[in-house]
């Protein structure tokens, strides 16, 4: 499994050289919303992985705009 192989997926460490603040984490948010509606995946489905992609972006970032 990936994880076994490879540890956890620090969202953190590999956004270290990204500079992200709460502008562009809801641009990015957004982006990801509007895929998610251009699918045919069930409207529920959708809110489930926007609430999870909502707590993953959280935890990334820092002060900047
Ligand atoms: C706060 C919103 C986010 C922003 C603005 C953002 C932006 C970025 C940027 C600019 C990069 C670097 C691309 C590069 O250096 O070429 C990146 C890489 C990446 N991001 Fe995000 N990201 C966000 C949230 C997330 C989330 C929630 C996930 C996972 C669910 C994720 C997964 C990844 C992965 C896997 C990479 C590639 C890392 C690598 O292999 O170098 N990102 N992101």
């Amino acid at each position: 499994m990936y994880v076994q192989k490879f540890g956890h997926v620090n969202l953190m460490k590999i956004h270290e050289h990204v500079e992200i603040g709460p502008a562009l984490r809801n641009l990015w948010l957004d982006c990801m919303s509007r895929a998610l509606n251009e699918t045919s995946l069930p409207n529920e489905t959708v809110e489930e992985v926007m609430r999870h992609l909502t707590k993953a972006a959280g935890t990334i970032g820092h002060d900047q705009p």
